[in-house]
């Protein structure tokens, strides 16, 4: 029988609370604090970076040794071996398919890959030069009003049918998003292709010319996919944890995802990175800015460096970093300017003590940014490539948190710090503050 370990917390006045030490499958110890409620006292965390807010089975990162699993599988084998509607297998079920499960799993995404007609008014509403990512939270978190026969959160049919419909449906929005921000007509999926080929002809067909993508450039997408789709409890799956623990429907709950992810310390880091490097403009700029970066009394800092658990270089930064050599040259692009201005930043910052006393190292959107970029996506676009990636781990983790049978709404405390109480003054005796 193991021995129950346990954390003795001592008070100033003298009693001490015991606090169970719990361990997951890997990683680090977690203290149950659960237990603190009784001292009337509470935990003081502020961006929870001493705090795990819940127990789940899907992703596991390794930020000191740079390592990341989907159910257990490393990301560099996944990426190089595996097609991203077996990572949604794998993400939602646990499991990666065998042949039969792979098939079937792609004939449902398939046959739901069509948004109601309706909803193509919807984007009306909105100017043509609308952030796509603001459209994304619109159109995403209205698909709600059209599913309300398979809405109850506690039926695990309608949990998987709404995963499915997700997974289908967010690329067909997120290319509407682009032609609608175009003025180009938009263009229905073609079932006859795979999940990022049908994305990429919804893309950038037209009904007047045939669109063939370039299978080199349909891999590497897919890759962007694959090392997008999910990474723990960062701050946009925590939204949709947030949201979903009130028992809000699994579309209200992507939507906050993707509200979420939009901002530039997150997801929109990406685009962020593109934009920091055009502003830098010519590598001998390249010192300026990164000195810059490390003047706290300077708000810019290095988008794409840095990262809450990888104190290593992010496992995903180095295949998207490869997958950049490979677009390029397969573009005959490598001479990109950009590329040459990243990959000199990332030298001259990696050899910084500034950096490295902090690990800051690149992470994932260092490099995604230039791949878009070769492949003709637009910048306001980086960020729904994004969510439309993560969806399948946004989704997968509000599929195991619903499933929770210890699922409670989500309500953390604070420390007040507000005016003491007082009493209202009538308007007529405010003369003085
Ligand atoms: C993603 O959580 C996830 O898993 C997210 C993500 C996912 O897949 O979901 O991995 C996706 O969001 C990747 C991160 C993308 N964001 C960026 O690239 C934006 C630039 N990075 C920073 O904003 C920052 O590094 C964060 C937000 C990513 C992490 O911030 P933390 O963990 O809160 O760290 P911090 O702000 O406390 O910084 C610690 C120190 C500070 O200096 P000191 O106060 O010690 O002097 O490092 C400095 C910071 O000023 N620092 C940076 C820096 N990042 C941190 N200095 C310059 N440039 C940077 N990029």
């Amino acid at each position: 029988m193991e021995k129950k370990r346990i954390a003795t917390l001592s008070l100033e006045d003298g009693t001490e609370i015991e606090l169970p030490i719990m361990s997951g499958t890997l990683g680090p110890d977690v203290i149950d604090i659960r237990n603190l409620a009784k001292t009337g006292m509470f935990t003081y965390d502020p961006g929870f970076l001493s705090t795990a807010s819940c127990s789940s089975g899907i992703t596991y990162i390794d930020g000191e040794l740079g390592c990341l699993y989907y159910r257990g599988y490393p990301i560099e084998q996944l990426a190089e071996q595996s097609s991203f509607l077996e990572v949604c297998h794998l993400l939602l079920y646990g499991e990666l398919p065998m042949a039969a499960e792979k098939q079937k799993f792609e004939s449902e995404i398939n046959r739901r890959t069509m948004v109601h007609d309706q909803l193509m008014s919807f984007y009306k509403g909105f100017r043509r030069d609308a952030h796509p990512m603001a459209v994304m939270v619109g159109v995403v978190g209205a698909l709600s009003a059209f599913y309300h026969d398979t809405l109850d959160i506690t039926n695990p049919e309608h949990r998987e049918v709404s995963a499915l419909r997700l997974i289908a449906k967010v690329p067909t929005i997120a290319a509407m998003c682009y032609k609608y921000n175009i003025g180009h007509p938009f263009m229905y999926p073609d079932n006859r292709l795979g999940y990022v080929e049908n994305f990429l002809h919804m893309m950038f067909a037209t009904p007047c010319e045939q669109y063939v993508a370039n299978p080199k450039l349909v891999r590497a997408l897919e890759r962007i996919f694959i090392l997008h789709a999910d990474h723990e409890q960062n701050a946009s799956t925590s939204t949709v944890r947030l949201a979903g623990s009130s028992g809000a429907n699994p579309f209200a709950c992507v939507a906050a995802g993707i509200a979420a992810l939009w901002g530039p310390a997150h997801g929109g880091a990406n685009e962020a990175v593109l934009k920091m490097l055009e502003e830098i403009g010519d590598i001998s700029q390249i010192p300026k800015f990164v000195a810059r970066a490390k003047d706290r009394k300077d708000s810019f800092r290095l988008m794409g460096f840095g990262h809450r658990v990888y104190r290593n270089v992010d496992p995903r930064a180095r295949v998207m970093r490869e997958t950049c050599y490979e677009v390029l040259a397969e573009l005959g692009l490598q001479n990109d300017r950009m590329f040459e201005m990243a990959m000199e930043l990332e030298r001259v910052a990696l050899q910084d003590d500034y950096f490295i006393e902090r690990k800051l190292y690149p992470n994932v959107d260092f490099y995604s940014g230039i791949v878009l970029k070769a492949l003709n996506v637009p910048l306001n676009m980086f960020t729904v490539i994004f969510a439309i990636a993560r969806t399948i781990g946004w989704i997968s983790q509000w599929n195991e948190m619903i499933s929770d049978s210890e699922r409670k709404i989500g309500r953390p405390r604070q420390l007040y710090r507000g005016p003491e109480r007082r009493d209202f003054v009538p308007i007529s005796e405010r003369t003085k503050r």
